[in-house]
């Protein structure tokens, strides 16, 4: 009997590294005797030793259950899923093979306009019909939260064909969703709720974090378990929840249709033995980065200028709880832009944020790091910054971005625009025109054109507005947006 201590999977590994079989398989590198001497040195001989491919007999073939399925069982029932499937692209995968399950119920689907861009990715390649649900936006900050309940409901009610629901919760900056009343939502309008729990894979493991969605009745959660957990980069999880609106197959087959038939074994060992970690010591662990986070939430709100987010955010529009293993610095009391407060600190201090908008700044903590150590790293160059900042700095540093546009109407489906026919013109001349690509001006990133939108002259000036400003263009073919790609209709 296997157990949470246990790490099936990994002990599998490194049984097989032990025995030193003979290798005719791939990969090429052969244990690392074929490998790149430069690699080796940075890497050490044991990735190589360890990294074996699919359907190797002991390990994800031969007597059930496999170390493979032992293991993946041990993930479901360490986040409380009916079943688990390991994840090597990152829960990107994750999102298109959310959708790509929906697409099997029907046609369309109502999505969050502000997923993240592989859900967007995951309209393209399912082809489902989006109806697109503004996400809370705070007026203050000028960061999106979640979707709301009767938001939802408004959406559902106006696509009666829908299939599904997807939320993202947590979001970029902490903010939970009410998870509990979306499922009820969903449920009553008798489809599933799928939550993009990306950046929550820590929160079954301690009382004091939001509830995670699994445990609140959503069907299906992707999880970025390298993101805060401590597995490799690239690995994550999608887990299927306890009701019944999902059928456990077609995500079955929808996670082998968006897979390498060569997953990496290193990646999936590093899942194994994240959760064990997770399971075993994520309470302690987490209890006291916790608490490390209370102490640096203190000491960033007493330097000039600076605050955080926190459980004061939670009754926001779109925000019912917070997640508190998330530094999110509140940058606007300072005059500078958190794109020029990090960029200091880049460059004065070596300190990378996670992510840096124009109010808010994301530090991400890992669950078992010591966070009390690297808070001490980032107070230093935070107090740093503020200090040698004089009056004529922050007056030639203030930048006044406006609020985005409405965005256009959605003509034809995603998949449509990308894949139909197609031409580049010059911006001037898209106005009217359908986008065939996604156009996200950054700050704040929102995406403000998505493909089967129809292009109007608001939005097209916005986005050269921002980029004039020093902001910039993500998910277009031209950054600069001197032509961009557009539907040729016929
Ligand atoms: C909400 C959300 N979903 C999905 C992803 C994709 O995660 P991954 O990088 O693991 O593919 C991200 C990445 O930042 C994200 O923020």
């Amino acid at each position: 009997m296997t157990g949470q201590a246990d790490t099936p999977y990994l002990d599998a590994l490194r049984a097989y590294a032990a025995r030193n079989p003979g290798r005719f398989h791939v990969p090429g590198h052969k244990g690392g005797a074929g490998a790149d001497p430069g690699l080796l040195e940075a890497l050490g001989e044991r990735p190589f030793a360890l990294d074996i491919p699919a359907l190797t007999y002991g390990i994800d073939v031969g007597d059930e259950p496999t170390p493979f399925r032992a293991a993946q069982q041990l993930a479901a029932d360490a986040w409380g899923a009916k079943r688990t499937w390991w994840l090597i692209n990152g829960a990107s995968q994750g999102n298109h093979v959310a959708l790509l399950t929906l697409g099997h119920r029907g046609h369309c689907v109502v999505t969050q306009r502000n997923a993240h861009s592989s859900t967007i990715d995951a309209l393209i390649m399912s082809g489902l019909r989006p109806t697109f649900v503004s996400p809370e936006l705070d007026p203050e900050l000028h960061i999106a939260h979640s979707m709301t309940p009767d938001t939802l409901d408004r959406a559902l009610s106006d696509t009666p064909d829908a299939v599904g629901a997807t939320v993202v919760s947590p979001t970029y900056f902490g903010a939970v969703a009410d998870v509990a009343a979306l499922a009820e939502v969903a449920h009553s309008h008798g489809v599933p709720l799928v939550v993009d729990e990306a950046w929550g894979s820590h929160l079954a493991f301690h009382e004091e974090l939001p509830a995670p969605a699994l445990s609140l009745g959503a069907d299906l959660v992707i999880s970025s378990i390298h993101k805060v957990v401590g597995s490799l980069t690239q690995s994550a999880m999608i887990h299927l929840g306890n009701g019944d609106l999902i059928e456990e197959h077609v995500v079955d087959r929808c996670v082998t249709l968006v897979e390498s038939t060569s997953p990496s074994a290193i990646l999936m060992a590093s899942l194994d033995a994240a959760r064990r970690m997770a399971a075993t010591r994520g309470r302690e662990l987490v209890g006291e980065t916790l608490a490390a986070l209370t102490r640096t939430r203190e000491a960033i709100r007493e330097i000039p200028g600076l605050d955080v987010l926190d459980e004061r955010l939670a009754g926001a529009r779109g925000v019912f709880d917070y997640d508190p293993l998330r530094l999110a610095i509140d940058v606007r009391g300072t005059r500078m832009s958190g794109y020029e407060l990090a960029r200091r600190l880049r460059e004065e201090h070596d300190v990378l944020m996670e992510l840096a908008g124009e109010n808010v700044m994301v530090a991400v903590y890992g669950m078992g790091e010591d966070a009390g150590a690297s808070s001490e790293r980032l107070l230093g160059a935070l107090r740093g910054v503020i200090e040698s900042t004089s009056e004529a700095e922050l007056d030639a540093a203030a930048v006044q971005f406006t609020a985005p546009p409405p965005w256009g109407k959605l003509v034809m489906t995603p998949r449509e625009a990308f894949l139909g026919p197609q031409e580049v013109v010059a911006a001037r001349d898209a106005v009217g025109r359908v986008a065939s690509e996604s156009l996200a001006a950054y700050p704040p990133g929102i995406p403000n054109v998505l493909p089967g939108e129809r292009l109007t002259a608001e939005t097209l000036d916005y986005i050269e507005r921002t980029i004039a400003h020093g902001g910039s263009l993500r998910g277009a073919s031209d950054r600069a947006l001197r032509t961009l790609r557009v539907v040729v209709e016929s």
